[in-house]
């Protein structure tokens, strides 16, 4: 046998031995290097085609050539191998199966203030009144001077405030909404205003940041009658019963006269000398009002011969820890959702 046709039958071997061994693309890549590149195995064997004597050239010559064809062939054919073995296992690993159990989902909620706030909103939105806005940062203008509440006055340190050093101001109450809806709207109006207010103060029964919402009414005539049926209708359709209210005679400088209003206790109803939501008064302090003071409706822009009106303040975190039977304050603000998940009555 000739020396060259040796060679040429390791070479063939040499390759069909490295294909078995490649696993991946770039693994067959060098394989194609190695035989097929400038300086591979079989193209130095096709280079030294020339030195053989001639009689043994052509026969050489086209063992090669077949040769190269099965390499080339091998490789192409090895290389759709890889690559369908791939495709399968990425869209094995990307496939859903669909049998696996969920994980299971938490659903979302309105945190109970929200839901006080959308509920007393609907119930006063039943009763004519729209939705109006005003910024929490807040001016000492609307917060103060315009609900008749100058800075010498005494009353301005019943809400303890904070200040930014441009001296503005966190609202202390929604009641700066009343002036700000007097100026956009004019009269007659009725509007309500949910939203946060803030006061230096924080203790189990208060946090520095809480809601409220304000009710504005102003038109010809208005009663105080009117007032203290506006006031029972919200209540009872809110706690879905009638119940017993009063009022105590209080003092906001923007309203007069200026009263509380007091509601029988959700929890007892007066029954319980010892009961932990009234402390046995058997009455629950719910909101502050009164019939809007002459200085109010001038500083919105109003004639006070004219229109007349009343507003109120109700505490909305007050109102959700009634309705739901929450009984720390702190619950509703501390984020621990837990609490809500399990045993509180609005989870029901
Ligand atoms: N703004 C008062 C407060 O925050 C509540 C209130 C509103 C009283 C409207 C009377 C009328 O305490």
């Amino acid at each position: 046998m000739p020396e060259q046709e040796l060679n040429i039958n390791a070479v063939r071997d040499s390759f069909n031995e490295s294909l078995k061994t490649a696993r991946t693309l770039q693994e067959l890549d060098d394989i194609r290097v190695r035989f097929t590149g400038k300086k591979g195995e079989l193209t130095l064997l096709l280079r030294s085609l020339g030195k053989l004597p001639k009689e043994q050239r052509k026969d050489a010559g086209q063992e090669l050539n077949s040769l190269r064809d099965s390499i080339e062939a091998e490789l192409e054919k090895t290389g759709r191998k890889i690559r369908d073995e791939e495709n399968e296992k990425q869209e094995l690993n990307q496939r859903i199966d669909v049998t696996l159990p969920s994980k299971g989902r938490t659903m979302g909620a309105f945190h109970p203030v929200m839901q006080t706030m959308h509920e007393i909103a609907n119930i006063m939105q039943g009763l004519g009144y729209s939705v109006a806005e005003g910024p929490e940062q807040e001016e000492e203008f609307y917060n103060f001077e315009c609900l008749n509440i100058p800075s010498w006055h005494p009353a301005r340190d019943m809400q303890d405030t904070f200040y930014f050093p441009d001296g503005t101001l966190l609202r202390t109450h929604t009641s700066p909404v009343q002036i700000r809806s007097m100026l956009k709207y004019g009269a007659p109006l009725r509007i309500i205003c949910p939203g946060k207010v803030y006061r230096r103060d924080n203790d189990t029964t208060h946090s520095p940041m809480f809601n409220q919402m304000e009710g504005l009414l102003v038109d010809k005539d208005v009663s105080f009658s009117v007032m203290k049926g506006t006031m029972s209708e919200m209540l009872n359709a809110f706690f879905g019963r009638s119940l017993k209210s009063r009022f105590r005679a209080s003092y906001f400088p923007f309203t007069e006269p200026s009263m509380e209003l007091d509601i029988e206790c959700v929890e007892c109803s007066g029954h319980d000398e010892h009961c932990r939501v009234c402390h046995g008064t058997g009455w629950l302090e719910v909101a502050g009002m009164g019939m809007v003071h002459p200085n109010v409706i001038r500083a919105g822009k109003i004639d006070p011969d004219e229109y007349n009106g009343f507003a109120f303040g109700i505490g909305l975190d007050r109102m959700a820890m009634l309705k739901y039977g929450i009984s720390d304050l702190r619950l509703l603000f501390d984020g621990n959702v837990s609490y809500f998940m399990s045993g509180f009555k609005g989870a029901e």
